[in-house]
């Protein structure tokens, strides 16, 4: 019966907990939406614009980007910016970390939400894997060959204290298993 009761839940989601206008002022602050040009990418550079940041729409396709930069810009009244990101190519995760370096010094979030679902098999990236496993899971952790692409971005002046503390970071663990454990 979970293929009946899937749809049926789908359409009845629960209420949520947390909105957008919980967001909070982020001005000044600089973040990157991958596949920020369609659904639920759109959505979130719509919410985070709405809150004063300065985003990129990192996309493969500027036709895309341009068409939804527009949409955004007519929405919120505020401009995203383009940054050209092909997820299926390690040499293009270079170039864009490379472009968007030329601009700006600061990456406060990468929001990692490009991906791709269930292609057919033959589908494959430049890198020669099959697609949702190149573009989902090798592009973003493109840093791991080792540190010169995505998480960088992230990481370029010095880290912020509470990200190294390990005080925090037990706190946050702890956080995590007990939400996991429905505490
Ligand atoms: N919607 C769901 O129910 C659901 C469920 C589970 C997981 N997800 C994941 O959540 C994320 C967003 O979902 P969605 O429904 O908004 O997906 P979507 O409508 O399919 O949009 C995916 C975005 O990723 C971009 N993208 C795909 N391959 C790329 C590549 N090689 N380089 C750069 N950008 C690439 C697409 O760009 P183009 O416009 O150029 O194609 C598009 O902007 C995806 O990662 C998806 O797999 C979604």
């Amino acid at each position: 019966m979970e293929w009946l009761r899937n749809p049926i839940d789908q359409t009845n989601p629960l209420k949520p907990v947390w909105t957008f206008d919980q967001i909070p002022d982020l001005s000044g602050k600089v973040i990157i939406v991958t596949g920020g040009n369609a659904e639920i990418g759109k959505e979130s550079v719509q919410a985070l614009l709405a809150h004063n940041a300065t985003v990129y729409v990192a996309s493969r396709s500027e036709e895309h980007a341009q068409s939804a930069i527009a949409e955004l810009k007519e929405a919120t009244g505020k401009e995203p910016i383009f940054l050209r990101l092909d997820l299926g190519n390690l040499s293009h995760i270079r170039k864009a970390a490379e472009e968007f370096l030329s601009k700006e010094k600061q990456l406060r979030v990468l929001m990692n939400n490009a991906g791709v679902m269930y292609p057919p098999t033959d589908q494959v990236t430049d890198g020669n894997f099959y697609m949702p496993f190149g573009t989902n899971v090798i592009a973003p952790e493109a840093a791991n060959l080792n540190g010169q692409y995505l998480k960088p971005w992230a990481r370029l002046g010095k880290a912020v204290p509470s990200t190294q503390d390990p005080e925090v970071a037990a706190k946050l663990r702890a956080w995590l298993e007990a939400a996991v454990a429905g505490k």
